[in-house]
């Protein structure tokens, strides 16, 4: 036998930029064209964006490829959408030298994500986040994926985007459920990563409601930053990464559990009381800070209780089957204070037993 060794020399750092603003997504195409002048461009959105009028407000007078996902959501981030995309690319001599320009909430982003990702083996994309989760959260951090008819997310790669921009205008005609789901993201931020932002969270929720501009714009600063540092210090989730998944590991069970009936936030949320309450039978509570987490969710309007047609053997079974489960059972992240994760022996997602879990899920 003989071996070989194949040295990879280490991929080149990359950095990029995320520009907020309000009311700047009529300008961006000039901009997108400016920057990128010789790349071919495809835009990928959903109808959603097409008829809240965003898509037309975006192009100008700018014609360009576009593929239009039908229907928008869940049920479209699949494989089947992934190679029509690419299939639409091809039919239009579309090469290496294409930049992919993602219009849309985190479905859109997702799916054209992984789409420029596998195309020819990937061409650059830019993101413009139109929902609340995916300006605080999905249009970050380069994860890309679509769902198998088994699990979500079961196709993916981890691909940086070449830039992101975030106008914060789109918002205001977000549906309301929506919008409020998506803001449990930034709770979330605000609790794994800075004490000053819940507080500043916490004293403009009602402005954040309203959608007042000025607002949203230094919640999506204090996101974009949040949310890069993490992703800076372990791009690739081996570690400290895991801390963005707070709140994540019983909401993927109850979102599973409502058979999607719940929202992603919506059940984020759940999962967050439901790690607050871990906290507290771990000695990791505070006096008073479950219930600052509560009020807040009560006014966002996202639920704080489990919904009573979950059964929590059927909770539990799926918190096994958590993607990020070892030996059946996953890590949880947890925070010692609003602002700091728990981290244990160097790890930012720590073992706890199984009978607290079902404690906790028995008592709310
Ligand atoms: N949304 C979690 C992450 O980007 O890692």
């Amino acid at each position: 036998m003989h071996e070989l060794e194949v040295k990879i020399p280490s991929v080149e750092a990359r950095s990029y930029r995320i520009s907020i603003g309000n009311e700047i997504l009529g300008s961006l195409w000039d901009r997108i064209e400016a920057d990128y002048s010789r790349l071919s461009k495809f835009v990928v959105t959903d109808e959603n964006l097409v008829s809240a009028g965003h898509l037309e407000a975006f192009l100008g007078r700018g014609s360009v490829l576009t593929f239009v996902i039908s229907p928008a959501g869940e049920t479209s981030k699949n494989i089947d959408t992934v190679t029509s995309i690419i299939e639409a690319m091809e039919k239009a001599y579309l090469g290496r030298d294409t930049l992919v320009v993602a219009l849309g909430g985190g479905t859109v982003g997702d799916i054209a994500g992984f789409a420029a990702s596998v195309f020819k083996r990937g061409v650059p994309i830019v993101h413009v986040p139109t929902t609340t989760v995916a300006q605080a959260d999905s249009s970050i951090g380069g994860k890309t994926g679509v769902d198998s008819s088994i699990s979500k997310n079961a196709f993916g790669a981890f691909w940086h985007p070449a830039a992101v921009y975030i106008d914060v205008a789109v918002l205001t005609t977000l549906d309301d459920r929506q919008f409020r789901a998506g803001l449990v993201e930034s709770v979330k931020h605000a609790l794994i990563a800075d004490n000053e932002y819940f507080d500043f969270l916490q004293s403009n929720i009602e402005a954040v409601l309203e959608r007042k501009a000025d607002v949203l714009e230094k919640m999506a600063d204090y996101n974009c930053k949040i949310k890069a540092g993490v992703v800076e210090a372990d791009p690739t989730e081996k570690n400290q990464r895991r801390m963005l998944n707070y709140g994540h590991t019983v909401g993927h069970a109850v979102e599973a559990a409502s058979g999607f009936e719940l929202l992603h936030g919506e059940s984020v949320a759940i999962g967050i009381i439901a790690a607050g309450l871990i906290e507290s039978e771990m000695g990791l509570s505070e006096p008073g800070r479950l219930d600052r987490i509560r009020k807040i969710f009560e006014k966002i309007g996202v639920p704080i209780t489990l919904p009573a047609n979950l059964a929590e053997d059927n909770l539990v079974d799926l918190i096994k089957r958590d993607k990020k489960a070892v030996n059946k059972w996953p890590r949880f992240v947890l925070i010692s204070r609003i602002g700091k994760v728990y981290c244990r022996d160097g790890q930012w997602a720590v073992e706890v037993e199984q009978d607290v879990v079902e404690n906790v899920l028995g008592k709310f």
